[in-house]
């Protein structure tokens, strides 16, 4: 049996050419774990940010490093202690760590879901990070009641697209914010008001806010708090330093995501039957990742890219 595998991986921190796809050791389900076959693995804004060495308080790491964080694939083996899945099992999830980026990659058995049977693998591996932290970041700050006005920075993203429906299903009334050429697509979620934050400032749209859901970062946090009501929230994924950005008397917070299996089970069965959309824009092969990574950190998209291993 080969001991090695392919991987896309860094060995310093660095811009796009540091990300590189190079051969490793193949790894061996400790307890608790099984080794999954990767077939799909979602390409995520944490891999540029990684890449760079800007997120190094979060995920320190010991580099060589293997990137990727979520994936869809098979079961080849399961390690002492793990019970849930059988070889061969189609499975999908997060890894809860870096590394999906690899043929074959050791998870937590805890992390990963059945993949339903009506989802391929690269829609699969669209949905683990993205449609779970949206629904976690939606309700970090409390429950969300029917006629709250919400405010979704960065609405066409990963995340943004499911927030968009979550929070129209629970009856909020929807601010989005994306780029000119995906307004129809935010709109085609249910928002209420799409606002093109290129042209125009949200400020003159969106005013009296109970919750802005930040997913885009950058000033357009700093600019939030004066639509925001005074009991008003801003609950940000992508500015780790929003505590030290939050004003006196007002309520900031940073929303970080975690492997919830159960809530993942629910929302891949409903993408699977339909009721909910989850947006694959791109599907690039495994040698195409690195490229794909730096893409990401500066090319307009909707929804999701994955990678599907089998190109
Ligand atoms: N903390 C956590 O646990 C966690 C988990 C997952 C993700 N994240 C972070 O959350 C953020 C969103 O993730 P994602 O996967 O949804 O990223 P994404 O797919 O890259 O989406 C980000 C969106 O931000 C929009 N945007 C850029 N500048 C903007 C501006 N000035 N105003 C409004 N929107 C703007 C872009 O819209 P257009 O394309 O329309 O221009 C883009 O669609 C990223 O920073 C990611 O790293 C954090």
């Amino acid at each position: 049996m080969t001991t090695t595998q392919r991987a896309v991986l860094i060995r310093a921190y660095g811009g796009a050419s540091a990300a590189e796809i190079a051969e490793v050791s193949r790894p061996s389900a400790g307890d608790g774990q099984v080794l999954v076959r990767v077939r799909a693995a979602g390409i995520n804004g944490i891999d540029w940010k990684v890449r760079e060495g800007l997120v190094q308080k979060a995920f320190s790491l010991q580099l060589p490093a293997v990137l990727g964080i979520e994936l869809a694939g098979v079961i080849e083996a399961v390690g002492p202690g793990a019970s849930r899945f059988r070889v061969g099992d189609r499975v999908m999830g997060p890894l809860g760590r870096l590394g999906a980026y690899a043929e074959v990659v050791a998870v937590d058995e805890a992390n990963l879901v059945r993949t339903p049977q009506d989802l391929d693998d690269a829609h699969a591996a669209a949905i683990p990070v993205a449609a779970v932290a949206a629904w976690q970041s939606l309700h970090l700050a409390g429950p969300i009641a029917a006629g709250q006005r919400i405010l979704i920075h960065g609405a066409a993203g990963g995340l943004g697209g499911y927030a968009v429906q979550y929070a129209k299903r629970a009856g909020a009334e929807v601010f989005a914010t994306a780029s000119a050429a995906h307004l129809t697509y935010v709109d085609s979620l249910g928002a209420d008001h799409v606002i093109d934050y290129r042209s125009q400032r949200f400020e003159s749209v969106a005013q009296h806010i109970d919750l802005v859901l930040d997913y885009a970062g950058g000033e357009v946090l700093d600019r939030s708090w004066e639509v925001l009501n005074k009991n008003g929230a801003i609950v940000s994924a992508a500015a780790p330093d929003i505590l030290a950005r939050t004003p006196p008397g007002r309520r900031g917070l940073w929303f970080q995501n975690k492997a919830d299996a159960g809530l993942l089970e629910r929302l891949a069965a409903e993408i699977a039957q339909g009721s909910l959309i989850s947006k694959l824009s791109e599907v690039v092969g495994f040698g195409d990742i690195p490229a794909a990574i730096e893409r990401n950190r500066i090319g307009p998209r909707i929804g999701k890219v994955v990678a599907d291993f089998s190109r």
